[in-house]
């Protein structure tokens, strides 16, 4: 199964602090026109939170309006910059009906690997609780099946990344999430957004990566006192399911040179075929 991340899309209608870096929505149709294009094509469209800059209907709209000719299914997650009611109207397609009446955390099933939306923001606030009924909620999911391979997709990174002005606008209570999941060994990964950087670690005994944003970056800069936006090229995240693991690549939306190794490729596979070795020319 391959799965396609995108986070932190920040589509806005005003230039703003952000808006003299990137055009959020060039961005971002970008990305759509990139992800349509890979072979193979994903089979889902994870959105891991900041889909708008102000949670605004206006904003919604426009989203939706690049997010359209996306051909796999999205599956949307609101971060600190939506609003819960905008969110759940413009993506009312979208979202399971079984939806708790304080976040916006679903299951979807309908893959070889269970999809968790946790939804952790907190209306008004930048920072984020993994909070005693999200702690319920989510372990009567994880043992509703303990055995198909489980995938957790959040918007806050459950960790501190060292950036950080980030890590203290981060997620509170994150160690008992962490208990959680070393606890059901079937979720073989946990993603987010947030931090506009790719980042991983190891969380609960299972990989954890945080993907960069369509937009902009945040500055790889660990320096405490300091914190920087950059327009670095804008990201998404695939992550492979194959044999009982997950492999995670970052990829850039970026018009770069390219140089075309198809002799190569077809090389190693005739030599493969042949049961030769690789032989240096
Ligand atoms: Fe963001
Ligand atoms: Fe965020």
């Amino acid at each position: 199964m391959l799965i396609a991340q995108i986070s932190d899309l920040h589509i806005r209608d005003h230039i703003g602090m952000f808006g003299e870096l990137v055009d959020t929505s060039e961005t971002l149709r970008k990305a759509v026109h990139l992800l349509n294009s890979l072979e193979p094509q994903p089979e889902v469209v994870l959105a891991t939170g900041d889909l708008t800059d102000d949670g605004t209907k206006e904003q919604y709209s426009q989203l939706l309006e690049i997010l359209e000719p996306l051909n796999a299914p999205l599956l949307p997650l609101p971060g600190n910059h939506d609003e819960r009611s905008e969110f759940l109207s413009a993506f009312s397609a979208q979202l399971p009906e079984e939806i708790p009446g304080s976040h916006c955390s679903y299951v979807i099933d309908d893959f070889p690997v269970r999809l968790i939306a946790l939804d952790t923001a907190i209306p008004g606030r930048h920072d984020a609780l993994f909070s005693q009924e999200h702690e319920t909620w989510l372990a009567s999911k994880l043992d509703e099946d303990s055995d198909k391979p489980t995938v957790i997709f959040t918007h806050f990174p459950p960790f501190e990344t060292g950036i950080n002005f980030m890590d203290l606008s981060g997620l509170k209570s994150s160690d008992r999430l962490e208990f959680l999941i070393r606890n059901n060994p079937q979720v073989k990964l946990v993603i987010a957004g947030h931090l506009h950087r790719p980042i991983q670690t190891v969380f609960g005994s299972t990989m954890l990566s945080v993907c960069p944003s369509t937009g902009n970056q945040l500055k790889l800069d660990l320096d405490p006192r300091n914190g920087s936006a950059v327009d670095e090229p804008p990201g998404f995240q695939l992550h492979i399911w194959k044999d009982d693991r997950f492999v995670t690549h970052t990829g850039t939306i970026w018009e770069g040179k390219e140089l075309d190794m198809s002799q190569y490729v077809s090389y190693v596979n005739q030599k493969i075929s042949a049961n030769e070795g690789i032989i240096k020319d």
